[in-house]
């Protein structure tokens, strides 16, 4: 089958459509899925360009993608009722699964939910990755602020950035945050209520003309979701009492070691140390902080695509290509690696 992959270490430039085996089902809460579409996340272009080699190596040829939408053509013996050949569905795939941007990819039951009804394959494969990471750190900061996240203020930076898009959705509409502060660049300023809609942001911050510390007030924000790793340099926006959670920063603490269980422990004291100091910093404000990996769930994806089929969340899309335009991926792949123009995500269409 065909398949996004990469011989070597390399940026979008040097990626190539190889011929690999199509994967078969191998433990019994297996799914294979024939791919309609599949997105491309940093992670993704990150550690193909080995960024993460000193903590992490891959084989190869190395499969891109952990996101997809498409149909069950095969389900493992111990797959229940859920899932049958034919449903439609859509996943974030374990690690051992990884290689969406293919004709065909390999997920689990427990990562997988039907497709939201009223939602095509290319906004279905959009989504998993981003809206977990959004609904995981929500879910988290919800539980863990006393009295949950209704009626508070937010600040969630980037917002049409592809984490950014489903959480300030998400924290408005279904959090029912009070306030959601976001940063764009000037040119996306005009465009945030017609992609999101009205009444989802109520400040945008100009960040590439002005520091987000020194805009919003101080002391006013109750949950800081740092998506773009500059949480340091905000501290203080944040209320006493309030708490931070990065996806962008090095990461370190328990969500390391779940996801890195076997990250030599000189690099896990290395990067333990780089988090235990910014989490000191952020005290001294009576601030929680803390690092999240998103992890793979089909329940999540469960919540979140009813809230997708009542338009709750909308789906944002940048760029599509298809699989058989190796220019067209190279050019949005390398977007998303240089982390700056793009709207929303970037999804390749397999047909
Ligand atoms: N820990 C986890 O589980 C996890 C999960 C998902 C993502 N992540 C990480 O979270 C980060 C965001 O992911 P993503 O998928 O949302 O990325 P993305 O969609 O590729 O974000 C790119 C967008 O961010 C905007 N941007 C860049 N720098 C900014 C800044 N300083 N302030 C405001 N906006 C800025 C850019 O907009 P302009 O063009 O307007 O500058 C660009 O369009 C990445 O570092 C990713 O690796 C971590």
């Amino acid at each position: 089958m065909r398949s996004l992959s990469i011989h070597r270490y390399c940026t979008p430039a040097d990626y190539s459509i190889l011929n690999v085996p199509k994967p078969e089902i191998k433990a019994s809460d297996d799914i294979l899925i024939e791919v309609h579409a599949a997105s491309i996340n940093p992670v993704d272009v990150k550690v193909a360009s080995g960024v993460a080699k000193m903590v992490r190596s891959e084989t190869f040829p190395y499969k891109i993608g952990y996101d997809v939408s498409g149909v069950v053509i095969a389900v493992g013996p111990a797959v229940s009722s859920r899932f049958k050949p034919g449903d439609e569905v859509y996943s974030c795939v374990p690690e051992r699964c990884r290689g969406t941007v293919s004709e065909f990819a390999l997920s689990t039951a427990a990562a997988t939910a039907l497709k939201p009804k009223q939602l095509s394959h290319v906004q279905a494969g959009s989504l998993p990755l981003v809206s977990l990471t959004a609904l995981q750190a929500l879910d988290a900061a919800d539980v863990e602020l006393e009295g949950g996240l209704e009626g508070r203020t937010v600040y969630i930076p980037g917002g049409l950035s592809g984490v950014g898009t489903v959480a300030i959705q998400l924290a408005k509409n279904i959090f029912k945050v009070d306030t959601v502060i976001t940063t764009l660049s000037p040119a996306k300023i005009a465009k945030v209520h017609e992609i999101i809609g009205h009444g989802i942001v109520d400040q945008i911050i100009d960040y590439t003309k002005n520091d987000p510390a020194k805009v919003i007030p101080k002391g006013s924000v109750d949950f800081m979701f740092d998506t773009m790793g500059g949480a340091m340099g905000a501290l203080s926006v944040m209320k006493p009492g309030g708490m931070i959670i990065t996806i962008a920063s090095l990461p370190f603490g328990p969500d390391l070691r779940r996801v890195m269980p076997d990250l030599p422990v000189v690099a896990r004291w290395a990067f333990d140390a780089v988090g235990s100091i910014a989490q000191r910093r952020a005290s001294r404000y009576k601030v929680r902080y803390s690092y999240l990996f998103a992890h793979e769930s089909g329940k999540d994806l469960e919540r979140l695509a009813d809230w997708l089929d009542q338009a709750m969340v909308r789906p944002v899309i940048g760029r599509v290509t298809c699989l058989s335009n190796l220019a067209g991926i190279k050019d949005g792949a390398q977007e998303v690696f240089d982390g700056k123009g793009g709207i929303g995500k970037f999804v390749v269409e397999v047909k």
